[in-house]
């Protein structure tokens, strides 16, 4: 599974990079407001730390309006993928940036139908948003099952980006449904880390080396390595 951060904010985004484990960055109009910062500063800023694919959204409403602003996000940096919103001028942009090689992630995906759609359209992603329709009283995680399973059955290239993903119980869940991308914000990736067996454990790992003869690792394995051995 690819793992992508969902967040503007280049410290996040430094120290989850710094990890080893990040393959791209989701930004929305939302994430970017947050920041109070140049946009395109911004965009190349998490391009350069990320070193994968980082979708920048467009504004515009109209097809011809999202072409020209795909044009300018393109060239900020090559790691840019296009975000474009699911509508009927959304799909027509979608078919000319894939038609030219541009790789498009929809957003704003709420169904099924619309995920096909997408596909159809040429999306490199597909963005479902499973902790908003949660938040509607219906089943975000079956509507992400269901794409998974629709995109199997006809062998689209498409990538299911699983987004709006709340809680480390989303991130298993679309995990075991074989979502081939999640973008979560850093505070999900953070909880990921964690499991209090494991502090516990290490605690416990410590007290016990704390009784070991010696004046730590580095000085005895150090005096170890400078005597003859046998
Ligand atoms: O990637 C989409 C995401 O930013 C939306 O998340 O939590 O605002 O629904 P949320």
């Amino acid at each position: 599974m690819k793992l992508f951060i969902d967040t503007a904010n280049l410290t996040e985004i430094r120290e989850a990079a710094s990890w080893g484990i990040l393959d791209g960055c989701t930004t929305n109009p939302s994430l970017i407001a947050r920041e109070g910062r140049d946009f395109a500063e911004a965009i190349w800023e998490i391009c350069e730390i990320v070193q994968g694919p980082v979708s920048a959204e467009v504004v515009a409403q109209d097809a011809e309006g999202m072409l020209r602003e795909a044009a300018l996000l393109k060239q900020i940096h090559e790691h840019v993928v296009i975000k474009i919103p699911m509508c009927h001028e959304g799909l027509k942009a979608t078919r000319a940036l894939a038609d030219e090689g541009t790789p498009v992630n929809v957003t704003l995906i709420f169904s099924v139908n619309q995920a096909l759609l997408a596909a159809k359209a040429g999306a490199a992603y597909v963005s479902p948003f499973v902790g908003r329709i949660d938040d509607t009283g219906n089943d975000g995680m079956g509507v992400l099952a269901d794409i998974i399973n629709v995109f199997d059955h006809y062998y689209f290239d498409t990538e299911v980006l699983a987004a709006s993903i709340r809680h480390t119980a989303h991130m298993l869940d679309a995990q075991r449904l074989g979502s081939h991308v999640a973008t979560l914000p850093f505070k999900v990736l953070k909880q990921m880390v964690h499991h209090p067996l494991t502090d516990k454990g290490n605690a416990a790992f410590l007290a016990d080396w704390a009784t070991v003869p010696g004046d730590g690792l580095e000085s005895t394995v150090s005096a170890f390595l400078q005597r003859p051995r046998g």
